[in-house]
């Protein structure tokens, strides 16, 4: 059985418990992070680490491990789970101290560490061949969407509203802007541009958007723009895809009850996905 990462120990999952005055349980103080492996080889984990490491510093809680020791740990994972495509899970929260109290504990307590591994679920052959739908839902979430936060209350409730209806993700609507995805990224084709929002605040940097986003420079096929996306102009997109470290390029093929463009799997996704396929094969690509 695989065992996790938690508080410097291996142990199995079972045995891993936190106090009921952990602050995660508590208040939902803490961050995590998703990195993925395929084929056995992490992909992306530098970035990943990087942002864990930011929103660590936005939050005020000191980094537990360095950068080479979250490696180490990580990649024992993906070694031990019994998939080639693994999902590791962080989570890192501000710690066990004996009051609750909403302030920062003062002196700091040790934090609460967790990193464990599982296998990722690929996307359906239906959804392969068709695409995906998405609903459109108001995003109820906070003013830092930047920071890779436990508190993931709207984003549950957003992706449960997508699931109820038939749907494979929640697009988040705040003031007229279509942002990103209940877990994910937004990338639409509008007048044969590619437009996905601006990093800042009301998104998550996602490590597979910024990946995205480098390669259609690099490759020039398209002009890729960052830059807010109007949700009426979300129904003229040619194509949508959604972007995250376990979905890759998801293909968005209905919205609510329209069909985006032709209503099937466009051809700049095809070659993109390609393209990002490959990249996940190379070596070196950490
Ligand atoms: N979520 N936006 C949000 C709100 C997310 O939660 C995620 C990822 C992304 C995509 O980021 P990345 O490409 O770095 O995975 C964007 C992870 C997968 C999760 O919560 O499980």
């Amino acid at each position: 059985m695989t065992q996790v990462f938690f508080n410097g120990n291996w142990i199995a999952p079972e045995m891993a418990q936190v106090s009921v005055f952990d602050r995660g349980f508590l208040f939902g103080d803490g961050v995590y992070e998703v990195i993925p492996a395929f084929n056995k080889q992490l992909f992306g984990a530098k970035a990943h680490l990087t942002r864990l490491a930011r929103s660590l510093r936005e939050i005020e809680i000191v980094d537990p491990m360095s950068a080479a020791q979250w490696l180490e740990v990580i990649e024992r994972l993906v070694v031990q789970c019994p998939s080639d495509d693994v999902s590791i899970y962080i989570q890192v929260t501000r710690g066990t101290p004996p009051k609750r109290d909403h302030a920062y504990p003062n002196p700091p307590v040790a934090p609460t560490v967790l990193a464990s591994a599982n296998p990722i679920t690929p996307v359906s052959e239906e959804i392969r061949r068709q695409g995906a739908r998405a609903i459109t839902v108001p995003d109820l979430r906070w003013s830092r969407c930047d920071i890779k936060s436990v508190n993931l209350l709207p984003n549950i409730m957003a992706r449960q509203q997508a699931v109820a209806a038939g749907a494979s993700e929640a697009i988040l609507v705040r003031e007229g802007i279509a942002l990103e995805g209940a877990a994910s990224n937004l990338f639409a084709v509008i007048d044969g541009e590619l437009l996905t929002a601006p990093l800042g605040p009301h998104i998550l940097g996602g490590v597979t958007r910024n990946r995205l986003v480098d390669m259609v420079r690099a490759q020039g096929q398209i002009p890729l723009l960052e830059c807010p996306i109007p949700f009426d102009r979300l129904f003229d997109a040619t194509e949508v895809f959604m972007t995250s470290s376990t979905r890759d390029l998801l293909p968005i093929t209905r919205i609510n009850d329209h069909a985006v463009g032709t209503g099937k799997l466009g051809s700049l996704w095809a070659q993109l996905n390609q393209a990002f396929q490959q990249l996940k094969t190379q070596r070196g690509s950490v």
